[in-house]
Order: C-alpha cells, then sequence, then structure tokens
C-alpha cells in the first residue's frame, strides 16, 4: 500500500440498499456487481429501523446474509452506521426529537434525517446502536470500510427547539466565558440588545427585523460543532472497537452549513458525493469541487462516494448523462485526485421518492440496459488504473477558502445582498480550469509559501493572525489577488476600522473610500490601454497609496478612477480587483500573472479539453479529458514520451483523442 492511500486499489461500487430486495436479488446483485468489477459497496446507510426493530432489539441477521454474499462474491463492504435516520419508535418515543425550523414549526417523520442534533437521548441511541453494529461485524471480512451516518446536516442544517436553546446558550459560556465578553462581541449595545444572563440568549429564531448578525454567525458555529459531535462519538466507538478500519463520512462539496475543513481534519479519508447537471455542458463546478475536497486534507487522494450514472430525480427537469459523460466526469475526478468512483446507487428502487433516481443497475434488472454497459466497461477500466492509488496533484496556485467568511459574507443588510460566494470564487477559478493550470484551496490562515499565487476572492472576513500571514507571504515574495469587499470584517462580524481593506491596505497600496453596488441590470466597463471590457456587480472608488492602476472604470460618476490596481510589497505583490470583471478580462489578468510567475499547464490542448497531472515518486501520470463532441489532436512534447495506461501503447509527438474521451498516461523523459 502507498502512503498516502487508505484503501489499497481503485474504489468501484456505490451505495446499495438490499434491504428493500428480496434475498433471491440479492445473489443476482452480487454476481452484476462481479461483472462490472466492482470491489466496494456501501450497505445499511438507511437501515436503522431494520437493524433495531424495536427499542434495544436488534436484527443483523439479514444483513450478516447480505455482507457473506457481497463477500463470496470478491466485493468489499463500506458499512454504513445506519444513524442517518431515527425510527419510528424512536420520534414516537421522543416527539421532542422532530426539529424545529426558524418560525417554530415542528417538521414530522416520514422522509429522512428527521432529527434534533441536540435532543438529549439521541446520542446514546445511535452510541449504542454504532457499538452493538462495530461488535457484532468487526471480525467480518469483508468489511472494508465505515460510512458514518450520511451527509451529515443535508436536510436538516439547523434546529431552533429549546433543546437547541439551551446547548446554545452552554456553547456560548464555554467561548465567551462572561456575559459581558458576550455583549462585546455580539455587539449588543446596538439596538438595545444587552443581555445581562444567559438564560435571556436564543437562537437567532423569528425576529420582526434583522437579527443580529453576530448572534447568527455563532449559530453557524454551533450548529456545525453539534453536528460534528454526532460524528465525533461516532467515531470514538469505532475506532476502540475496530482500530485498523479507515473511517469517513460523506461530504456535500459546497455545502455551507458545515466548514469541512475542520471536519476532514477527523476522517481518515475525505469522501464526497456530486452531481453536477449534465444541462450544464462542462462541469466546472464539479472540478473546483474535487479540487476543494483534495485539499481539505493538504492533498491526499479521496473518494467520489456518490455520483449518478446517468439522471437524478431532485430536479425539476432530470436530464440523462449522454453516452461517455459518465466515464468522462470520472475521469476529471480521478484527474484531481480520486483513488475511487463510486455512485447512488446500485439497483434502482421499486418504491419510495427516489424510484427514478438513476443507478448501475435500473428497473429492467439485467445487464442489458446502456447504463449498466458504461457502468461494466468502466470497471473493468479502472480495475488498470491501481498503480494511480495515492497518487498527487502539485499546484502552484491557491485559492483562499473559508466557510466562517462564507457565512459571514452572505448574511443580510448589506450594501449587495445577492452576492454568491461559490459564484466570486468560481469567476476566478473558471479562468484557470479553462488553462489547466491545476489549483488548491487554503485556509486564509494555512501557510501557503509554497505557491506562487494566492487568489482571495470576496475574502470578507478576516480573523485574528490571517494580515501576519499574508503579509508574510507577500513580503518573501508571493503574488496575492484580492477582490472586491475582501478584509471588511473580523472574527465577529465587526468592521476593521481604518480604511476599507484595513489588514490588506499596506499589502495592497490602496484604500477603498465607498462602495457602488451596482443593479442587476447594470454594468460598467474596463478601461485597460485600448481595451474595454464589461464589468458587473460592484465597483470600489479606490485612493491610491502607492498602488499603480491596471484598468479604470469607463464611465460614471466615478469615471477615470482605478478599478484593478497592482502594488510592490516586500518581494511580492498585491493585486486587487475592485469590481466583477468579465471572463475576458480575468483570464488576461490571468495570463499574465500566469506569465510572469512561469506556471504553465501539463501539456498545451484545444479548448474544452482538461489534462491534470499526479505524481508519485517514481512516476508522472497525465489526465487527459476530452469534452468536445469532435477529436482533438495534441503536441506532446519534444523530450518526453507518454505511455497510455489502458494498453501500453507508446506516443511520442503527437496524440489523438477521440470525441467525449479519456485517455490516462504515463510520462517518460526520452533518454
Ligand atoms: C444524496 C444521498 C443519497 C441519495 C442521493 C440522491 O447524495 O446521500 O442517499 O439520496 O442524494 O441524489
Ligand atoms: C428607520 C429606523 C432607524 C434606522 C433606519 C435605517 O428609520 O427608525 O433606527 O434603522 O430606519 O434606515
Amino acid at each position: 500500500m502507498k502512503s498516502d492511500s487508505v484503501l489499497p486499489s481503485i474504489c468501484y461500487g456505490g451505495d446499495y440498499n438490499p434491504e428493500q430486495w428480496p434475498e433471491e436479488v440479492w445473489h443476482e446483485d452480487a454476481q452484476l456487481m462481479r461483472k462490472a468489477g466492482v470491489n466496494l459497496i456501501s450497505v445499511g446507510i438507511f437501515g436503522w429501523s431494520k437493524l433495531e426493530p424495536q427499542e434495544g432489539k436488534y436484527d443483523f441477521g439479514w444483513l450478516d446474509t447480505v455482507m457473506d454474499i457481497l463477500y463470496k462474491h470478491g466485493v468489499y463492504v463500506n458499512l454504513a452506521t445506519a444513524t442517518a435516520t431515527t425510527p419510528a419508535w424512536f420520534v414516537k418515543k421522543y416527539p421532542d426529537s422532530l426539529p424545529v425550523d426558524r418560525n417554530g414549526v415542528r417538521s414530522f417523520n416520514g422522509s429522512r434525517q428527521h432529527y434534533c442534533p441536540n435532543h438529549p437521548h439521541l446520542l446514546e441511541h445511535m452510541k449504542t446502536l454504532v457499538r452493538a453494529l462495530a461488535e457484532h461485524f468487526k471480525e467480518h471480512p469483508a468489511l472494508k470500510m465505515w460510512h458514518v451516518n450520511n451527509e451529515y446536516a443535508c436536510h436538516v442544517s439547523r434546529c431552533y427547539c429549546e433543546n437547541c436553546a439551551r446547548s446554545f446558550r452552554t456553547w456560548l459560556q464555554e467561548r465567551y466565558q462572561s456575559i459581558e465578553r458576550l455583549n462585546e462581541c455580539w455587539g449588543t449595545n446596538f439596538w438595545g440588545q444587552r443581555y445581562n444572563d444567559w438564560e435571556e440568549i436564543n437562537p437567532p429564531r423569528k425576529t420582526p427585523t434583522f437579527v443580529n448578525p453576530s448572534q447568527e454567525l455563532d449559530y453557524y458555529r454551533f450548529m456545525n460543532d453539534a453536528i460534528f459531535k454526532l460524528f465525533a462519538a461516532e467515531k470514538e466507538i469505532l475506532r476502540e472497537i475496530t482500530p485498523d478500519v479507515p473511517l469517513s463520512t460523506n461530504f456535500m462539496s459546497s455545502f455551507k452549513p458545515l466548514d469541512y475543513f475542520s471536519w476532514a481534519q477527523e476522517v481518515d479519508i475525505v469522501t464526497w458525493d456530486s452531481y453536477p447537471d449534465p444541462r450544464e455542458g462542462l462541469p466546472i463546478n464539479h472540478a473546483m469541487m474535487s479540487d476543494l475536497m483534495r485539499s481539505l486534507r493538504g492533498g491526499q487522494p479521496f473518494l467520489l462516494m456518490e455520483q449518478v450514472t446517468s439522471h437524478v430525480n431532485w430536479r425539476d427537469i432530470n436530464v440523462p448523462k449522454p453516452p461517455g459523460v459518465m466515464r468522462l466526469w470520472s475521469y476529471s475526478t480521478i484527474g484531481r485526485g480520486a483513488d475511487g468512483i463510486m455512485f447512488f446507487q446500485w439497483r434502482q428502487s421499486r418504491a419510495g421518492a427516489e424510484k427514478f433516481h438513476g443507478a448501475m443497475v435500473s428497473h429492467s434488472g439485467d445487464d442489458q440496459s446502456r447504463v449498466y454497459r458504461e457502468v461494466k466497461e468502466l470497471g473493468h477500466e479502472l480495475q488498470k488504473l491501481d498503480e494511480l492509488v495515492g497518487s498527487r496533484v502539485k499546484s502552484e496556485v491557491a485559492i483562499l477558502f473559508d466557510w466562517e467568511n462564507w457565512w459571514a459574507v452572505e448574511l443580510d443588510s448589506k450594501p449587495h445582498n445577492k452576492l454568491n460566494y461559490i459564484s466570486i470564487v468560481e469567476d476566478y477559478y473558471r479562468e484557470l480550469y479553462k488553462r489547466n493550470i491545476r489549483v488548491d484551496f487554503a485556509r486564509p490562515q494555512d501557510d501557503v509559501s509554497a505557491y506562487k499565487v494566492v487568489i482571495a476572492p470576496l475574502l470578507y472576513m478576516m480573523k485574528e493572525g490571517e494580515e501576519e500571514n499574508l503579509k508574510r507571504y507577500v513580503r518573501d515574495g508571493g503574488t496575492l489577488l484580492v477582490s472586491f469587499f475582501s478584509g471588511i470584517v473580523n472574527e465577529n462580524d465587526h468592521v476593521h476600522l481604518g480604511g476599507y481593506p484595513a489588514p490588506l491596505r499596506d499589502i495592497l497600496g490602496i484604500c477603498v473610500e465607498e462602495w457602488v453596488p451596482f443593479a442587476e441590470e447594470q454594468s460598467n466597463f474596463l478601461q485597460d490601454g485600448g481595451e474595454t471590457y464589461r464589468c458587473t456587480t460592484w465597483a470600489d472608488i479606490i485612493r491610491l497609496e502607492g498602488a499603480e492602476p491596471l484598468a479604470l472604470f469607463g464611465e460614471e460618476w466615478y469615471v477615470g478612477s482605478p478599478a484593478v490596481t497592482v502594488h510592490r510589497f516586500g518581494k511580492g505583490k498585491g493585486i486587487y480587483v475592485g469590481t466583477r470583471p468579465e471572463s475576458r478580462y480575468l483570464g488576461r489578468l490571468m495570463e499574465s500573472i500566469l506569465k510572469e510567475r512561469d506556471i504553465t499547464p501539463a501539456l498545451q490542448v484545444p479548448a474544452k479539453v482538461e489534462v491534470t497531472e499526479r505524481y508519485t515518486d517514481k512516476e508522472r501520470y497525465v489526465v487527459i479529458v476530452n469534452h468536445n463532441a469532435h477529436p482533438v489532436r495534441i503536441t506532446l512534447p519534444a523530450d518526453e514520451t507518454f505511455l497510455n495506461v489502458f494498453n501500453g501503447k507508446k506516443h511520442d509527438k503527437e496524440l489523438t483523442v477521440k470525441g467525449i474521451d479519456a485517455v490516462v498516461l504515463k510520462k517518460r523523459r526520452r533518454t
């Protein structure tokens, strides 16, 4: 096993819900799995009500049978702890375990994940189940990995019930120690919100107008912590009983309520779920999320735990992936660090809300469908990629990404209340993606000294230590690119005084005097040399304090004032973008930065072709994904030879990749 890999081969499989099928189907399933090259299956995710049909009475027999059958067919199990949905008997016994929304309205059971994370009896019941399950299955030879709960907080990321109010008060006492400190950090002298006693404090429930933003922000933190505690408790039991079995819980990529950077430190491998809409064409957001998910644990390879073979059921219109696209997007993910490709789900359900969700085996139930044939082809092909397991992606560019900043910047009562953090991050990511420049994500407090370029889109919140960190980075020679509305508040959402963006003014050599948010239909333009470019969303009124302008605003009352600036700071540079420029401008700006810092893609390729690289100590793998329907011809560097990992074929000088096709090559220097 290579140092970085948690599992020894490329994982291939999906979620499996055998409890929805009679036993004879289990045998058929195992055979179809083997035929398709499946080696890992996630079982029991929504199994609590079947595994503990009555309080304290367990029935593991059916799962024993399932696991035996799978093992006999060479399929390992990613065993779920089954805690994702509390059974009906639990709800009946504890009706106050059902979650309550901001307006005081309680949800009912009859769907899934209907629990308040702070219910006083929830954890003990979850722990008892997990202990029983782990004790029962600890020796089972099929057990390869633990799947803790499922997509934590997916449907209920917040609850506002009395149990939550009580836990919130305890959490606040731990954080602030004294009520006076809380008053300070929440700025309660505003609108007469002062508290004398912890008991006076409530969750940010429905209020007549804007709730205190610092309180709202703390509720994000508190809920993240409360839900994390559920995971930590399960983890502790699993570690005790099965210390050698790796564990994970599946993330949902850009899922706002949970700070996955901190969660990721507690899993053995990042696993995540992704459902890009085939209508979008290029899966740029999926690529960005692959890069983000890989970055959560410092570049360790991850598993794509769920994607769909064809179509989902939960969009307004559920368009299938055309032939070849499932394979194509799988390779995009592998190029960005995946050591496994899994699906929701193995066999399409017959009943329930997901019966029209795509699966590896469809309602026809046989091996004849187009989807199953593609599943099988991919499964067999991936078996040839085991040598990639554990290999890493190396990047020279980092984008700063911070969940707390995300929570803060999208709170209401801002100058512009339609700013979407992910889409501003994606503005910058897209330009790098199109140029096949590899990108990592990092937190603003992380050591970024290894990167030549760091991009900080919409870094509205800057916490203690981050100013020093970024100053050190630029002073030592780094290039920092910062977007508008960055460096505005501290961790309590209180403004950094002394001129915007106070913590970044030295680096950037500017002061932002005023903000001009644009109406949705409004735009301005940028003048850069003889060229003009459109910009939208926002304009900063910038006073230069040592920086030089790179582009000026083209109209309005601030015509001719700087929109984009550059400033030398120490050995590095601070570049500021005081608006939201169109892609043509951002791309050009990015190209000039990349050129200056000598950052190049692995190969020069035509548009809509992805190229990524993964490294081991000995090898360099190049993954090429052609999203075009037509074939592309790629010129290969003269001093290198490329070996096709699928078929051993050698390529010199040039290579043709068919339309909607992907290849994995091994790079060799020519001697
Ligand atoms: C999520 C869940 C799965 C399933 C899929 C459907 O990822 O984890 O159980 O509901 O969505 O797309
Ligand atoms: C009202 C209130 C003020 C203030 C302003 C803001 O007029 O009386 O306290 O909130 O709105 O526009």
